[in-house]
């Protein structure tokens, strides 16, 4: 595996691959699990050549979030690169990706407000701007995100489109630990007995699913029963429930239609936890 830490030196690799060669690009924050591995193992397997970036991207976090204590785990990410035989693992500097040669794009709409938005207003304008950045800087053919991450996940598919990338974006299964938690960097923060109580949300979300499948539509009382669910657990604390129509990208007020999206984010002792479902 070859290891680039500057834009100089992956600017000269990149102009090296032949335009007929398929690159495919897993974007990090690094702190790597089996969620990441996924999404790794799906670009193995769909392009001829593998880039992993890790960038802590300061940009999207808010002034009171974790960035200074984020789990940075370079050389155990190198490993685990190395042994799944990635092609290139980029680790670029701050001044690498925010420097004025790389553009940028802007894209927000309503969406970016809701649900993460509308918690950490700094985050999706962060997240698009560092992977716009990378991926003008990797141009890649695929590029692999996790629908553990889901509303980033239409958020970056809606950027390809109105930005015209030439990049197909593939969505990959959220991975969970054998208790139904969904994998996370931030899974290390909690103690055994917090991440029993975070196995929690999912099963709210199966719960939430079930009541679908029985025949209970209305946003309300699935809302509420979500949150009975979490709340009886006295260390869960909700930041927000929603169910988003994954037609309009609207919050459902009446009715559930389908195809719908049902999110869930939460605080275990401090740590902040999200997670998600598709109904069809
Ligand atoms: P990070 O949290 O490191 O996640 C990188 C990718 O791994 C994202 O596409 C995320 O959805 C995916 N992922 C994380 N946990 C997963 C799981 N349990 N199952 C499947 N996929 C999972 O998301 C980011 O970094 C950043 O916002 C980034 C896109 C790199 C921009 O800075």
């Amino acid at each position: 595996m070859k290891i680039i830490s500057s834009l100089s030196e992956f600017l000269i690799w990149r102009e090296s691959i032949e335009t007929s060669t398929s690159i495919g690009f897993v974007p990090t924050m690094g702190a790597l699990h089996d969620g990441h591995v996924a999404l790794i193992k799906r670009s193995l397997n769909e392009a001829d050549i593998t880039v992993v970036s890790i960038f802590v991207n300061p940009k999207q976090f808010g002034e009171n979030e974790d960035l200074n204590s984020y789990p940075r785990t370079i050389e155990k990410d190198s490993d685990l690169l190395g042994s799944v035989d990635v092609d290139v693992l980029f680790v670029p500097k701050y001044e690498d990706i925010y420097c004025d040669s790389i553009r940028s794009f802007s894209f927000e709409d309503l969406f970016s407000s809701q649900l993460e938005g509308k918690s950490r207003p700094d985050f999706f304008p962060g997240v698009v701007n560092v992977v716009s950045r990378l991926f003008n800087i990797v141009r890649p053919s695929l590029s692999f995100f996790g629908k553990k991450d889901a509303q980033q996940l239409i958020i970056i598919s809606k950027m390809v489109d109105v930005g015209g990338f030439p990049i197909k974006i593939v969505p990959v299964e959220t991975v969970r630990e054998p208790s139904g938690l969904a994998m996370s960097s931030r899974n290390i923060y909690l103690s055994k007995t917090q991440k029993m109580s975070a196995s929690k949300i999912y099963k709210s979300l199966l719960l939430a699913k079930k009541l679908l499948r029985c025949g209970e539509k209305e946003s309300k009382i699935i809302k509420n029963q979500i949150k009975k669910n979490l709340l009886s657990d006295s260390t869960i604390s909700v930041d927000y429930i929603s169910i988003v129509c994954l037609n309009e990208l609207k919050e459902v007020s009446g009715s559930v239609c389908s195809p719908a999206l049902i999110s869930i984010a939460v605080y275990i002792g401090g740590v902040r936890l999200i997670d998600n479902v598709f109904y069809e």
